[in-house]
């Protein structure tokens, strides 16, 4: 059996260092009781083939939301209203649902936040990564095509293919987040989107399976879109990342260059609030306050009322994102203002 049997793969024809994934003016809301929730507003960036890219911020600040907007998987109450969102040029926004599923796995698949716990309890892990081959493998597979095809990824997420017919609790933690990674691989896609894949695992587990994902990235060819809302580990894993505050990507280049000097302020007050484990001892800077709330965000900057710098304008005025030199993006009137190689803790 070869294990490249195509659905819709149009990205497999993208060369590595072109765009694959490109997110324009994307805008996703939910409609509550109280009205609606701005959870994704004007997001901008661009994925290209092989890259890891990186999406941090705070709970609550939508990361979640964007991943499931990309495969059209949010919440009932969650609607798209505006923007693209173009996997190897074809706008998946207008998709039929039909059209969409052909895409959704095959090419963009997803690590769930939490999904590690939600394994169901009754079913052999095998059965369940069959569950999902038998619904997205564009063929019919035969039983043994299935288990070699499983047998298969559990090697490559370094899990002994012995174990694929056991149970969820027969499984440590880390060996139930890298089943879920198994199945996330099973159709082969282009794109994986990794929701908080490491958050709930002791720190060297979860060191084990970000360098585990690294490695099938790269040997594989594909591209990435971290989420964590941990700076550390998207400066480990990732290529280029984007900062997200409140619904809104703040901050955006390439990974070298923000940790270089972050400029927007709440990346700087998030970097500072950030302890280091290999770099010299420092004061940090608590990040004050809470984000806001998305039914009714402030005028002007979102972060404008936790800001050290804002002034006026920020209140009145929102900043657009903007490139302040070498591809380097910030939403800040007053991005000037954030000082380089200085730590919060220390001037604040
Ligand atoms: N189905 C929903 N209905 C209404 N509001 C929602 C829904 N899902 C999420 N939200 C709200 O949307 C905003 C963004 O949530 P989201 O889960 O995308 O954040 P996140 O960055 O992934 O957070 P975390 O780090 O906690 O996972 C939050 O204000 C959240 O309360
Ligand atoms: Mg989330």
């Amino acid at each position: 059996m070869t294990t490249d049997l195509g659905a819709i793969r149009s990205g497999a024809d993208v060369p590595v260092g072109s765009p694959l994934l490109e997110v324009e003016n994307l805008i996703m809301r939910y409609q509550v009781k109280q009205g609606e929730v701005s959870a994704v507003e004007d997001v901008n960036f661009t994925l290209h083939k092989g890259e890891a890219l990186g999406l941090v911020g705070e709970s609550g600040c939508g990361k979640s939301s964007i991943a499931l907007s990309l495969l059209r998987l949010q919440a009932e109450n969650g609607e798209i209203v505006n923007g693209e969102v173009r996997l190897a040029g074809t706008n998946l926004v207008e998709l039929s649902e039909e059209e969409m599923r052909r895409h959704r796995w095959n090419e963009m698949s997803m690590v769930f936040q939490g999904a590690m716990n939600t394994w169901n309890p009754v079913h052999r892990i095998s059965d369940q990564i069959k569950e999902a081959l038998d619904i997205h493998w564009p063929e019919q597979l035969s039983k043994a095509d299935v288990r070699y095809r499983i047998a298969e990824l559990f090697q490559t997420v370094g899990l002994n293919p012995d174990m694929m017919d056991r149970y969820p609790h027969e499984f440590s933690g880390g060996m139930r987040q890298r089943a879920v990674i198994a199945m996330a691989l099973s159709c082969n896609p282009q794109i994986i989107i990794a929701d908080e894949p490491t958050t709930a695992l002791d720190v060297i587990v979860q060191d084990l399976i970000l360098k585990e994902l690294k490695r099938i990235q790269e040997e594989l060819g594909m591209s990435i879109i971290y989420i964590s809302h941990d700076l550390a580990v998207i400066a480990e894993v990732t290529d280029s990342m984007a900062v997200m505050y409140a619904g809104k990507i703040v901050e955006y280049g390439t990974t070298k260059t923000i940790f270089g000097g972050m400029r927007h302020p709440y990346a700087w007050l998030l970097l500072s609030s950030t302890p280091s484990i290999t770099g010299p001892r420092r004061k940090l800077a608590p990040l004050e306050g809470e984000p806001p709330n998305l039914l009714d965000p402030p005028s002007g900057c979102r972060f404008n009322p936790r800001c050290p710098f804002a002034t006026d304008r920020c209140h009145e005025e929102e900043p657009p994102l903007e490139d302040i030199g070498d591809g380097h993006l910030v939403a800040c009137w007053n991005w000037e203002k954030v000082p380089v190689g200085v730590q919060a803790g220390d001037v604040l």
